[in-house]
């Protein structure tokens, strides 16, 4: 496996918050979106510092930090809680929060509901839901609530079980066509970005050259106007399975690994903690505690 090189970008000195109209602009003057995952306070520091677009509170959290099989699992609290601690990290990037399984699919109102409580209690700017037809409605439902959606078409994890798993989406005609019908009717109901996901790159280039809105891909080659990855794969913390299009950027896990072997062993050993990790007391004041000490409990009383 290889990892990258530091990147040579440092972020401007000083950003405003990105707004979802400042998005469309970035496409019309063809500035890629850099978007990424987080799911705490420290990934949403370290996705602000260091100066990326927009931050998803994925429900890919419900996998890399909570430990489900997959992303059905995670419940509306579960992720609130996740996008509360994000929104307290994340100033200047746009925080859009994923709607979790079967928190929106029943009905517009459920869709509604849920959309307001990422947005009033996690602090979101924005949700994301998953696809296709039933998607376009809700997330239009949402739209006229007055909150930003961004759509997901592709590989759609939600429902990976009904694609026949989590594979590349688009490889027939016939599903490429599906995947472009959706991706239509989510931008016509109102949606303010689409992520394509795990699309072929030359299927991905045909659908974004018929929508207006940006496109944000992962795994869909380099014709969308940004790209998204998962924090823990980017950065090589997630131990879990790699997908081929999560490019690792640095190779943290085996660094925390080899941190608390060292740590693990320098308690065994008695190394840690050293003079300069404790604190002192004057000779004077220990006397006088030792004293004291002696008076109202001594050693021999001791149990
Ligand atoms: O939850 C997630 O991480 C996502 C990205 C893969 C787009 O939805």
């Amino acid at each position: 496996m290889s990892t990258v090189p530091k990147t040579p970008t440092a972020p401007p000195a000083e950003r405003l918050p990105l707004t979802v109209p400042q998005l469309a602009e970035r496409k019309r003057r063809g500035e890629p979106l850099v978007m990424v995952t987080a799911y705490d306070f420290p990934s949403g520091q370290v996705a602000e510092e260091a100066g990326v677009d927009l931050v998803l509170l994925g429900d890919s959290g419900a996998m890399t930090v909570l430990g489900y099989p997959s992303t059905v699992e995670v419940s509306v609290e579960e992720l609130l809680t996740l996008c509360k601690a994000v929104r307290r990290a994340v100033k200047t990037a746009l925080l859009v929060a994923d709607l979790p399984f079967a928190s929106y699919e029943a009905s517009n109102r459920e869709a509604v509901r849920t959309a307001q409580r990422f947005v009033k209690e996690g602090g979101a700017q924005a949700v994301k839901l998953e696809g296709g037809k039933l998607g376009a409605r809700r997330a239009q439902a949402i739209v006229e609530a007055g909150i930003p959606v961004m759509g997901h078409v592709g590989l759609t994890p939600q429902t990976a079980t009904a694609l026949g798993g989590y594979r590349a989406q688009g490889r027939t005609a016939t599903r490429a066509l599906e995947v472009a019908r959706e991706a239509l009717a989510l931008e016509r109901a109102g949606c303010f970005s689409i992520v394509l996901e795990a699309v072929p790159a030359a299927v991905t280039a045909e659908i974004v050259r018929r929508l207006s809105v940006p496109t944000i891909g992962i795994g869909a080659g380099p014709a969308t106007d940004g790209q998204v990855l998962v924090f823990h794969d980017l950065l090589g913390i997630y131990a879990g399975h790699l997908p081929r299009f999560a490019k690792r950027y640095a190779n943290l896990r085996e660094e925390m690994v080899a941190g608390l072997r060292a740590y693990a062993h320098e308690v065994r050993s008695r190394a840690f903690p050293a003079a300069e990790h404790t604190y002192s007391v004057s000779p004077e004041e220990l006397a006088r505690f030792q004293e004291l000490l002696a008076a109202e409990l001594p050693e021999s009383g001791l149990p």
